[in-house]
Parts: C-alpha cells; structure tokens; sequence
C-alpha cells in the first residue's frame, strides 16, 4: 500500500502561506494583481481561467479577465499585452493556451514582460531556470516539486524518470530534479525500451496526456509515482497518466487524480503572483 500524496492538503498550504503573505502586502498598500487572458470558448480552458480566478479571491488577489473572441487578431491579443505590461495594478499576466490556430503562441508568450510572466515561459525566464537563478518556476513542475517535499522525498543520488518532454511540464520537471541531483532521464514517444527505463526508476513521473498509461509492469517496487494527467477513462471518469489501481499497491508514494497535481499548479501560480508583485515593488 502507498502512501498517498495529497494535492488537495498541500495546496491548502501554500494557499494559506500566500493569503497570510497577500495581507501583509496589503497592508503595505500593496494588492497583487493578476490579469488572466483566454481567446475563444474551448471549455477545459474555461473551467481553468474559472478556478484561477476563483483562486485569487480566496488568497485576496485582484483578478481582471480578458475573454477575447475566437477571432481576436494577433495584433489585437499583442496590444492587450503591451497595455497590461504597462499596467501598474497588475503584476501578473497569463495567456490560457492553447490559442486557436490562427494565433502564433510562441509570440504572444515572448510579449508577455518577464517580470509578469507568472506562467514562466517567457524563454527569458527558462534560461533562468537552466542556469538555477530564477524567480518564477512553472507551476505545474513546481507542484510535483512541492509535493516531493511536503512527503519528505530526498531527490539527491536518486533515479528519476519522467515521461513527456513538452516545455510547460516534462523538460522544466526534468530540470528541476536536476538541481536536486537527481540522475534524470527523459521518456517520450520514440523511447526505446521504455518500460524498462521506467521500471529502473525510484521517482516517476507521468506528463504523457494519456490515460491509465502507465502500467504495474513499468514500476518498480517502492517507487514514488508523481500523476500529472488530467484524462477522461472509457467511462468518462476523470483518471491520470498513470493506472492507480494496479500501480498503488507497489509503489511507496503516489499521488491521485484528481486531488494530487492539478490542485498544485494553481497554487503555485499564486505563489508566483505574490512573488511578481513583491519584484515589483522592489521587496523581493
Ligand atoms: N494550458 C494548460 N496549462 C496551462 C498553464 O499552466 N498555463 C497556461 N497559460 N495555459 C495552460
């Protein structure tokens, strides 16, 4: 039986640590801002703009939508950004992706002022996490990371795996280990011998975007399993990138889907906001 990482307890945490932290600023006549941005009506995105912004009423941030139509111009979106850069009530600005088709998300991301940039991935702000000196982490790496704590996981000499290269998760989650030294390798679809990689790993983690994908026979015993996939199963239940029933039993640590990572990466976006207003502000 694994002990099971809570998302839903750890988040908590952070979110009351950056509640009592946003009061503090208050009071120094400070109120973090954060400006969210979402261009079309894709309805995952929409629920996630909805739990971001409710997330910053319960941590006592200021939060301004911009919901643009389907149809907004790169020039229209570019303008937005240039006015929110240059806005002193907001600290922090979020482009939800993906942007539809029409739109070049690598230049919307590189408008984004790096100070602002809570998602971190403005490249600026990636070369600071290559180099270990940085100021924002993206969130979503930043949770598993924070979850890896919290359980009291030491990285340092371990085997870590993790599946999935995309640049929002599995490269900045690989680096991260890294600085922890961790001995890190990096599974994706042209992976060869893939089960066997992943079966040799003392910390796994799963950014595959594919439900139920990894299996008892890719774990090894005692190994600390991190589930960032948000996937529906053939029932239409809500299921991670990893087969939690058949990989539970054998592994030391694992976290659920959902209540493990998905509630980590919203608070470690405030945690990033709090901090983008405290730069600002020449406090951090
Ligand atoms: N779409 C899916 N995840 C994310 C995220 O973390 N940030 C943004 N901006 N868009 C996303």
């Amino acid at each position: 039986m694994a002990i099971l990482i809570s998302g839903k307890e750890v988040s908590a945490k952070v979110r009351a640590d950056v509640r009592k932290e946003c009061e503090e600023l208050k009071a120094k006549g400070i109120a973090p801002g954060l400006a969210v941005i979402i261009v079309g009506d894709d309805p995952a995105s929409r629920v996630y703009v909805n739990n971001k912004k409710k997330a910053c009423a319960d941590v006592g941030f200021v939060s301004e939508e911009y919901a643009l139509p389907a149809e907004t111009t790169q020039e229209e979106l570019l303008s937005l950004i240039d006015t929110l850069n240059k806005k002193d009530e907001i600290h922090g600005i979020l482009c939800q992706l993906p942007l539809p088709k029409h739109l070049d998300e690598k230049a919307v991301i590189n408008a984004i002022s790096p100070l602002k940039d809570v998602d971190a991935f403005h490249p600026s702000n990636v070369g600071r996490i290559m180099i270990g000196d940085y100021h924002f982490l993206p969130c979503t790496p930043a949770g598993v990371m924070e979850l890896i704590h919290y359980a009291g996981i030491d990285v340092s000499g371990k085997s870590c795996v993790v599946i999935g290269r995309s640049n929002i998760v599995g490269k900045p989650m690989a680096m991260l280990l890294l600085h922890e030294n961790g001995t890190v390798t990096i599974c994706h679809s042209r992976t060869k011998n893939l089960k066997e990689i992943c079966a040799a790993a003392d910390i796994l983690v799963a950014a595959v975007g594919r439900p139920k994908f990894v299996t008892v026979d890719m774990v090894k015993d005692g190994a600390v399993v991190l589930d960032v996939g948000i996937n529906r199963d053939e029932n239409g239940k809500l299921c991670g990138d990893v087969d939690f029933d058949s990989v539970e039993p054998k592994a030391s640590y694992i976290t659920p889907v959902p209540g493990g990572v998905g509630p980590m990466t919203i608070a470690m976006l405030m945690k990033n906001t709090l901090m983008a207003a405290k730069l600002q502000n020449g406090l951090s």
